[in-house]
């Protein structure tokens, strides 16, 4: 292997201490990231990817979320018990995180310039005139039109694809060698959606980015991703390189999650959607934590938990693996009834 290793994520477990006890939300989770790579980490809403992305950064909300086991290697150094003053030199230097709502992580009350001086002067020592001027090329860079005089602007003077490039301008600003982005393009419509991703991709490229891409969406995937991990109820149950899991998706949540997307289904009209839904962490299944969902279920996934193992170049936690064919929604009864109009 010739790529260094960004990142590198081992037996993760994040525990949420609530007042009913205490409940693992991120269980036994892998996975490395290399320079110049996008691993895209993807499942439903619910199944742990934003709290694996702030164990990762160390922004988790404690309480209630606490690191419990596994390390964390950034750039070659071991992170896992580094004190918070450490992690705050790191962050937006070596690791920089993009979240879903720009919003929500520009302050409503500074300007777009201030807020991106802020986040150099916090870690390079330059005057004002350099900050400003680093400011202007970053946003030259993700191509907002009139780089120098959006300086001035509030965020709320901007439209939510422009933010969105603020903050990737912000994140990228002092060169971090990891960008975690987490759902980046969930809150845009589908053309800017396409525009955010293809900036990630570019500057991905052109910086030799290691990108962690989190996503509900396996459509967002195929645009810039180069390996998958895929994510059920706090575990990873496949991971692959972006082809293969496009191509030859192994475990059945995967398949159910390639059979949602329309094109892949070929049949907008009678999109699959995976029956049930993401397990409350408090009451998991007993072993196999897809079993209840699973269309190829046996017995011994309600009494073995299976483990992440190697097979045919993918890791895979399943018990009964069956070969892809897009799954189809069930027609509902009343379609049957009434469709001699068509
Ligand atoms: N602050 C919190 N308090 C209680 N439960 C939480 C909190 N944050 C996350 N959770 C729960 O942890 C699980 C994983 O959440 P999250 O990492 O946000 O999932 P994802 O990003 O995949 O949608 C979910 O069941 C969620 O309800
Ligand atoms: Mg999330």
């Amino acid at each position: 292997m010739s790529a260094d290793v960004a990142l590198e994520v081992k037996g993760l477990r994040t525990t949420l201490f609530l007042r009913e006890g205490r409940v693992d939300v991120v269980r036994n989770v892998s996975f490395q990231l290399n320079d110049g790579e996008t691993l895209a980490l993807v499942g439903e809403s619910g199944c742990g990817k934003t709290l694996t992305a702030l164990s990762v950064i160390r922004l988790l909300p404690d309480p209630p979320a606490r690191i419990t086991a596994g390390s964390v290697v950034l750039d070659g150094s071991d992170i896992t018990g580094v004190p918070e003053s450490t992690m705050r030199s790191l962050r937006g230097d070596t690791v920089s995180m993009v979240f879903q709502e720009p919003l929500t992580s520009l302050d409503p009350v500074f300007t777009i310039g201030d807020q991106i001086e802020e986040a150099i002067t916090a870690h390079r020592k330059v005057n004002r005139r350099e900050a400003r001027d680093m400011a202007v090329e970053i946003l030259k860079e993700v191509q907002i039109p009139s780089p120098r005089q959006r300086l001035d602007d509030y965020p709320h003077q901007m439209s939510g694809g422009m933010r969105q490039r603020v903050m990737i301008a912000m994140a990228l600003v002092l060169d971090p060698k990891v960008l975690i982005a987490d759902e980046p393009t969930t809150a845009l419509d589908v053309t800017i959606q396409a525009q955010i991703l293809e900036l990630i991709r570019a500057e991905q490229e052109r910086r030799q980015l290691a990108v962690l891409l989190i996503t509900h969406n396996l459509a967002v995937v195929s645009q810039v991703a180069d390996r998958v991990a895929v994510m059920y109820a706090g575990e990873i149950v496949e991971e692959a390189p972006a082809s293969e899991i496009f191509a030859n998706p192994r475990h059945p949540y995967t398949q159910g999650l390639l059979s949602s997307i329309p094109s892949a289904a070929g049949d907008s009209k009678h999109l699959y959607t995976i029956p049930g839904r993401v397990p409350d962490p408090r009451v998991l299944p007993p072993a196999c934590l897809f079993a209840p969902r699973c269309p190829y279920v046996i017995s011994r996934c309600w009494h073995d938990h299976p483990g992440l193992e190697a097979s045919n170049g993918h890791l895979l936690r399943c018990w009964n693996p069956q070969p892809f064919i897009a799954l189809k929604a069930v027609e509902p009864e009343v379609d049957r009834s009434v469709a001699t109009s068509e």
